[in-house]
Order: structure tokens, then C-alpha cells, then sequence
């Protein structure tokens, strides 16, 4: 047996942006998922992209009893949990499945890693821990607050994984705060692929860019900020990946760490230079219609980085004008594959 990263969530979005990294890195991926927001088409894209199939299992995090063949089966060294959900609007309606999910699944998956004697853990928390920020740019040490039950997963996760740290040696863990994740692979064969109406901004444009959908609804444009909306930390996907790559290693060279990061550019985009971005890229135009402010979204985030590259020797250096092409090159490439 091999070593391996198991990789939870490694088709979905942000899972299999990083599989191609890891596996370009050098490592051998095994993807848990239940397929609740992917399919298993994205293992072919992998492979075409790096040349290696991801081993692939078909289960749920929440399973403990899959969970110990997975480590029983296969010399884990390290673990990548991205599977859980992420809608913040869903986890108002749907709580309880947010709390099973995210939280439940993610004690199930640390208690098979504390059985198998496997301590390095790399998890998937978000920007949204911090709430309304205080002061810009977002620290680390900012104060945190939920303000839906997503949110409010990411943050019970994080000291979890803080309690199981303090209470054992040789927890080796990273919990990774994601700005705004867009953008897709280069090589077009990969990106993000909402089932149904996407909850983010930039798939929602590049649906109206497409002609599948009308136009797209700006909430609020009366916000402090330049031009009046929502300004936000744009990532690409594979910036991020390179992310977890530098936090992966990190975690493996440590004898014990819980290091806590943001994964962001340090730069702000309103909606309006989103939309703007996304017609240079595609040479489309974007209608929009400014509606009402959502209630609960915050005017302005964007990440602190400092923190990121002293401790992992990272940054993103990928700007929004790629991220637009590249959002693009997938999008136009999956309508054509239909
Ligand atoms: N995309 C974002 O904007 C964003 C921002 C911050 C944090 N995150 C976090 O990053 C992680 C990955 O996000 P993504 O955008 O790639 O989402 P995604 O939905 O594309 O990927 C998640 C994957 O996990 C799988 N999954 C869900 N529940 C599962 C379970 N119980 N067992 C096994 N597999 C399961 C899904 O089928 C999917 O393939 C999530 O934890 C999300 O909360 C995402």
C-alpha cells in the first residue's frame, strides 16, 4: 500500500481543483464522496487533466462504518475534508441537515482518523466565521460570529478540531478560512457545476453570459462601498489548491500545529466590476436588475494574507481577469459537451 490523501468532497468543486494539484504534486488521491453534489464524471476530467484517475470510493462522511474500511483498506496519511454543504440561504431552511452534515459528519471522520491513528487534518472553513467585519482586511484574530446556521458549522468544526488538538499530541490540522472561491481549471474540463440556481455570484453570471438566464439580480446597490454594492475577496479555485497543497505539507512536516489561515487575494471586487470582468472575458453582455439588499449579506470582506504567506509561503497570484476567462472557458466547454 501506498501513502495516500483522502481526499472527502474531491469531486465537487473545490475538491477536484485540488486532486489536480496534489496529484501534480506528486500525491496519490483516494476521493470519498457520497455524490450529493457532483458526479463521477469529474474523475475522467481529473484524469484527462493529470493523467492519473483519482481512486474513488462512493460514501458518506456521516457513515462511520465506511469510514473504517476506507482506513482499514488504505495507508492514509493525511486527510482533506471538503464534502458537506455549503448554502447559506438552504441552511436557514434546512438546519438540522447542515448540523448532521457539516458537524456530525466531521466528528464521525476525526473519531475513524483518531481510531486509525491518522492526525493530520486539513479542513474547509470559510470567511463567513468572521460575520460583519470589524475592521478591514479581515485578520485571523478577528472576533467570530455566525449569522446562519452554516456559518455556525464551520464554527463549531473549527473548535472541535481546537478541543481534539489541546486534548492529544500529534494533531496536525489546518482549518483554512475561503474567501470567495470562482474560477475553474485552465484546460476548461473542470469547474464548478450548480445543481439547479447557483448560490454564487460568478456561475450565476456566466448562466446570464450564456443566455440561460435573463439577468442577474444585484441585491442592494446603496451599500458603503464605491460603487455601491457588495465588494468581496475573489480566489481562484486553483490558487486555492496550491493553497492546500503548501497547508498540506505544512502539516506533515509538523509534529503538531492548528494553524489557522485565510485563503484570499487581499483585493475586493464589487458585484459591478464582477460583471464588467465577466463581459471583457467573455464578450457577452451582462444584464443585471438592482433589487433589494438580502438580508443578512454584509457590505464589504476581504482577507488579510500576511498570515498565509508567512506560515506556508503562499499567495494567490492569480487576477480577476483569469478567473473570468477561465470561469468562462468552462462554462461555454459544458455547454458544448451537453
Ligand atoms: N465554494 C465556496 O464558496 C466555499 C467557500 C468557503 C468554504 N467552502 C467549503 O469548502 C468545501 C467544498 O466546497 P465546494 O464549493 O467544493 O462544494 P461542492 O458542493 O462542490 O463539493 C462538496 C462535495 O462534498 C460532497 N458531499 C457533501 N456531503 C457529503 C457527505 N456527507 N459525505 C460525502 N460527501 C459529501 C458533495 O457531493 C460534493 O462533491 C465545503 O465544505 C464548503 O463549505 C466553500
Amino acid at each position: 500500500m501506498s501513502s495516500t490523501i483522502l481526499v472527502t468532497g474531491g469531486t465537487g468543486f473545490i475538491g477536484s481543483h485540488t486532486t489536480v494539484a496534489l496529484q501534480q504534486a506528486g500525491y496519490r488521491v483516494l476521493i470519498l464522496d457520497n455524490l450529493c453534489n457532483s458526479s463521477m464524471a469529474v474523475l475522467d476530467s481529473i484524469a484527462a487533466i493529470t493523467g492519473t484517475r483519482p481512486e474513488f470510493m462512493l460514501g458518506d462522511v456521516c457513515d462511520a462504518e465506511s469510514l473504517h474500511t476506507v482506513f482499514k483498506r488504505n495507508d492514509i496519511v493525511a486527510v482533506l475534508h471538503f464534502a458537506g454543504l455549503k448554502a447559506v440561504g438552504e441552511s436557514t431552511r434546512i438546519p438540522l441537515a447542515y448540523y448532521d452534515n457539516n458537524v456530525h459528519g466531521s466528528v464521525q471522520l476525526l473519531a475513524a482518523m483518531q481510531r486509525a491513528q491518522v492526525r493530520c487534518f486539513v479542513f474547509s472553513s470559510s470567511a463567513t466565521v468572521y460575520g460583519d467585519p470589524q475592521k478591514l482586511p479581515l485578520t485571523e484574530d478577528h472576533p467570530r460570529s455566525a449569522t446562519n446556521p452554516y456559518g455556525h458549522t464551520k464554527l463549531v468544526v473549527e473548535d472541535i478540531m481546537a478541543n481534539l488538538h489541546a486534548s492529544e499530541d500529534g494533531w496536525r490540522m489546518a482549518r483554512l478560512r475561503y474567501f470567495n472561491p470562482v474560477g475553474a481549471h485552465p484546460s476548461g474540463l473542470i469547474g464548478e457545476a450548480p445543481q439547479g440556481t447557483p448560490n454564487n455570484l460568478m456561475p450565476y453570471v456566466a448562466q446570464v453570459a450564456t443566455g440561460h438566464r435573463p439577468s442577474l439580480q444585484v441585491y442592494g446597490n446603496d451599500y458603503n462601498t464605491p460603487d455601491g454594492t457588495g465588494v468581496r475577496d475573489y480566489i481562484h479555485v486553483m490558487d486555492l489548491a496550491a493553497g492546500h497543497v503548501a497547508a498540506l505539507r505544512h502539516c506533515l512536516d509538523a509534529k503538531q500545529a492548528l494553524l489557522t489561515v485565510n485563503l484570499g487575494t487581499g483585493k475586493g471586487y464589487s458585484v459591478l466590476e464582477m460583471v464588467r470582468a465577466f463581459e471583457a472575458a467573455s464578450g457577452r453582455p451582462v444584464p443585471y436588475d438592482i433589487v433589494a439588499r438580502r438580508p443578512g449579506d454584509i457590505a464589504a470582506c476581504w482577507a488579510d494574507t500576511e498570515l498565509a504567506h508567512q506560515t506556508l509561503g503562499w499567495r494567490a497570484t492569480k487576477e480577476i481577469d483569469e478567473m473570468c476567462a477561465d470561469a468562462w472557458r468552462w462554462e461555454t466547454q459544458r455547454a458544448q459537451r451537453k
